[in-house]
């Protein structure tokens, strides 16, 4: 192929316009789930996708082995410890193994730096399944949730409540802006999106007319919103931190009394899992608003969609429809 390989490390890897397309893609395949076939076809006949995980998983796991099965691929799934990756054999070394025999690589990792090692010594597409920094799978599941939801994602205001330094709130900011979405990030001193992820969402929302907006005031965020968002106050690795962090997120629960504030037609979004009474209450998460097992459930549909154009726009495949 003479396209240079596509990878999927963060939301910004995808324009304004190329999201809108994964997005639009992923809409055509869940109405019809089988009607794109990039594994069964890929020009280099190649059928597995490696799917590696250094942290622990349920949505993300079933939903990238059923979605390369329903493409016409072999899912393999490498969970924690398994491969020789990360204690005994570098990163760079193993994409080098990897790229010769698989059609895609997927990774659930730590560090973001790990993944772009990956790519630079991959020429099959690598997507990131979630790392310290950044969710942006997740990211493409919500928006299309929303998307269902709502309609239209440009000129929407989105409020994303809780632990604002994590993987979560730096996607939600970056995808968000990306579509054209006002995006509210609400946490304490400390535990807010760092100047460099601000200052890359500013640069894309000036290109697609959305906006950031980044607080220590839950009601600032929260106030009209149409879009309620929170995640863990503990992610995968801050285990030791746990008793502190109940205390410092304490005021940015979302709650009944927080959902007051957003518009009343609000959707609320949790990408799961959760820890009902902390980050989000029962009556929230379990009551009429909550959108979350759509939003699990567009896991399948939005990966599916974001590995069919990788491998397109890659040149490994033909995806009809796709320029
Ligand atoms: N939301 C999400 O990524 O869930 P898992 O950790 O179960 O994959
Ligand atoms: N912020 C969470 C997301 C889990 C899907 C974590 O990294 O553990």
């Amino acid at each position: 192929s003479t396209r240079p390989v596509r990878h999927f490390l963060k939301d910004t890897d995808l324009s304004p316009a190329e999201q809108a397309e994964v997005l639009e893609l992923a809409a055509r395949m869940k109405a019809a789930p089988y009607s794109v076939q990039p594994f069964a076809a890929a020009a280099s006949g190649r059928k597995t996708v490696a799917v590696i995980f250094d942290k622990t998983s349920t949505r993300t796991r079933v939903s990238f082995a059923t979605g390369i099965a329903d493409m016409g691929g072999n899912p393999l799934i490498i969970n924690p410890g398994e491969a020789q990756i990360g204690h005994k054999e570098s990163v760079e070394d193993t994409a080098k193994v990897l790229e010769r025999m698989v059609s895609t690589i997927v990774w659930r990792t730590g560090a973001h730096a790990g993944l772009v090692a990956m790519a630079e010594n991959s020429r099959v597409p690598v997507i990131n399944a979630l790392c310290d920094d950044y969710h942006p799978c997740q990211l493409l599941a919500d928006l299309l949730t929303i998307k269902e939801h709502k309609g239209e994602l440009n000129g929407l205001t989105m409020a994303y409540l809780g632990d604002s330094a994590n993987n979560m709130a730096n996607s939600y900011l970056l995808a968000g802006v990306t579509a054209g979405m006002n995006v509210r990030i609400a946490g304490p001193d400390g535990y807010l999106p760092s100047p460099e992820i601000i200052a890359a969402a500013e640069d894309r929302a000036a290109e697609t007319g959305g906006s950031v907006l980044v607080t220590i005031d839950p009601a600032e965020a929260l106030l009209g919103a149409d879009v309620v968002a929170t995640d863990t106050w503990v992610s995968m690795g801050q285990e030791a931190e746990k008793e502190a962090r109940m205390k410092l997120f304490r005021n940015y629960s979302v709650d009944a009394q927080a959902m007051k504030l957003a518009a009343p037609d609000a959707v609320v979004l949790h990408c799961l899992p959760a820890y009902r009474g902390y980050e989000i209450a029962a009556d929230v998460i379990d009551g009429p608003q909550s959108v979350v097992w759509d939003e699990a459930e567009n896991r399948l549909h939005a990966q599916k969609a974001l590995m069919a154009w990788l491998m397109h726009r890659s040149g490994l495949a033909v995806v009809d429809g796709l320029a």
